[in-house]
């Protein structure tokens, strides 16, 4: 097997993100562009004699990166690759997969909730051997070799059949095509009460799973219908498709509203859940409300021990700086310690590494815990399920139990999406520049308390994260925060956080209770002036 060496030119951007380096099909497409990422991950990690696991949510352009990256693990001589069948591994499977089988590290491609097709998105992000995102020493220094990069090293061809499970030679190495299912299945059965929601399921509840013609399609089809006997049909677009049908695979109240008139309808299920295009998000839904990520979070945590895989209780908390402080009452009563971090799942894993937390969530639909290292869809809403099945109780009344006896936080995120990248810099920039005389004055009626721009010391190996947000908390504990996306690939999104802690009443619009707020954000930012928008894209 002949190793070829190619010459090439360094790309401008290709800076991993909050996620992977993530760009339009069209951009991956152009020749070497994704070559020249995937030779400086081998040229950063030393992986010669590794194993790696390999997978992606099936988008458009998966089954080429597939060939792609194989052929060049070959010349870059790794040892063993596990691939899934067909390519597709959804995000937490690869976590999965790489701790089961003690991997080096693994190559996941997608997007994530991010549309797909040709027209669409395409990603690629490195985890570690923990089974995690690379942390940003390593994904800097991923960057840093795609700028200096003259050459990459590939073999011609990879003679191995992605669709039949099996074990293969390409070259020196091993290629084994495994069923994406089997690891990751075999590990939700040590967590959850298998038989409480198989009862639960015989006792004719329902549930609605829409996997949005992504990745959680073959996951949730095996677990749900499959070994906890859910009625055929509860997972609907099951199958996943290279363009998720067309549609934008997020589990929001914006994108999933097939999933949310389902569940507000005459006959609606029991139970209704989504999960986005590579199955590490998730949204969990009641016939009466949507449970925010924030909300989820905390009666997670503050149930977690009515779930066989917790029961022994949680060592602490985590959450993303923007996502609501519901989480952190709950840890306050349980006595355990809550960690807050900046937007990102990579910044989970050292706490979760180091044994400080058990359960970790975000706003943005993600909730996980440390049975991988990565947020986990099917994973939560099998959590919901657990409880639902052992408490006797439907997700709305767990959820007002939740808010009687913690108090609500109502919470909202308002996104600007494709504004023009100079004027949201220079918005984040002005608003820098106020912090320093903001604390102590009035805003919305209320005295803010602190203003900054979030800065995150990690507790385990130290690394200094600055500009991670700006937090405006008033002294109520209501807070504005501001954020641009690190995920868009259509000029800046400038995110807008929304919370206001509530101990009476509970049953307000979250719009409506936040309408203070919301106002206040706009012109404290002076959105309009400086962005031309009236109002936000996108309402979660
Ligand atoms: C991905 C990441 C999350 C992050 C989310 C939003 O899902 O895995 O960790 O919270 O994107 O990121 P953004 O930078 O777009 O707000
Ligand atoms: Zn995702």
């Amino acid at each position: 097997m002949t190793i070829q060496t190619i010459s090439t030119r360094a790309f401008d951007g290709q800076k991993p993100g909050t996620s992977g380096l993530r760009k339009k099909v069209t951009v991956f497409q152009q020749p070497h562009y994704l070559e020249n990422f995937v030779q400086a991950v081998f040229d950063t990690v030393p992986l010669a004699g590794a194993t790696l696991v390999l997978g992606g949510d099936g988008r458009f352009h998966n089954r080429v990166a597939v060939d792609t990256i194989v052929r060049m693990a070959a010349a870059n001589g790794v040892a063993r690759v596990l691939v899934g069948q067909g390519g597709l591994l959804s995000t937490p499977a690869v976590s999965c997969v790489i701790r089961k089988h003690g991997a080096d590290g693994g190559i996941i491609l997608s997007a994530s909730h991010n549309p797909g097709g040709p027209d669409g998105d395409f990603g690629i992000k490195y985890n570690i051997g923990n089974g995690g995102p690379a942390p940003e020493k390593i994904t800097d220094a991923i960057y840093a070799a795609t700028q200096t990069i003259t050459e990459y090293r590939i073999v011609e061809s990879a003679e191995f059949d992605l669709d039949a499970l099996g074990r293969y030679s390409v070259g020196d190495m091993i290629v084994d095509v495994i069923d994406p299912v089997d690891d990751y299945a075999e590990l939700m059965q040590q967590l959850f009460d298998f038989d409480a929601i198989r009862a639960w399921f015989a006792a004719g509840h329902t549930l609605h799973f829409d996997a949005m013609s992504a990745a959680s399609g073959p996951y949730a089809t095996r677990l749900l219908e499959g070994l906890l006997g859910a009625p055929a049909g509860s997972v609907v677009n099951g199958v996943p498709l290279e363009d998720f049908g067309g549609h934008h695979p997020d589990p929001n109240p914006a994108h999933a509203t097939d999933l949310i008139d389902a569940m507000r309808g005459n006959s609606a299920p029991d139970f209704g859940a989504a999960s986005d295009g590579d199955a590490d998000r998730n949204m969990v839904v009641g016939r009466k409300h949507n449970v925010s990520p924030s909300d989820s979070l905390a009666v997670l945590a503050a149930n977690a021990t009515l779930i066989p895989g917790y029961a022994k209780g949680l060592a602490g908390v985590a959450r993303s700086m923007p996502t609501s402080c519901a989480v952190d009452v709950v840890a306050k009563e349980l006595g355990i310690e809550c960690f807050e971090t900046p937007t990102g799942w990579k910044f989970f894993g050292n706490l979760l590494d180091a044994g400080k937390v058990t359960l970790c969530g975000e706003e943005s639909y993600g909730t996980g815990s440390d049975h991988v290292r990565e947020k986990d869809g099917v994973w939560a809403v099998l959590c919901w399920l657990n409880l639902v099945a052992t408490s006797g109780k439907s997700i709305d009344e767990l959820l007002e139990a939740h808010w009687a006896h913690f108090g609500r936080h109502y919470y909202s995120r308002h996104d600007f999406e494709a504004i023009d990248t100079a004027a949201a810099n220079a918005l984040v920039d002005g608003l820098r520049a106020k912090l320093p005389i903001l604390v102590g004055s009035e805003l919305a009626g209320k005295r803010i308390a602190l203003a900054d721009d979030f800065a995150y010391d990690d507790p385990i190996d130290h690394s200094h994260s600055a500009k991670q947000g700006i937090r405006i908390v008033f002294d109520d504990g209501a807070r504005i925060v501001y954020r641009l996306s690190g995920t868009g690939t259509d000029g800046a999104t400038l995110r807008v956080y929304l919370e206001q802690p509530e101990r009476e009443r509970l049953d307000l619009d979250a719009q409506e209770a936040l309408a203070p707020l919301i106002a206040a954000s706009r012109e404290l930012a002076d959105i309009k002036g400086l962005t031309g928008r009236e109002v936000p894209t996108v309402v979660t």
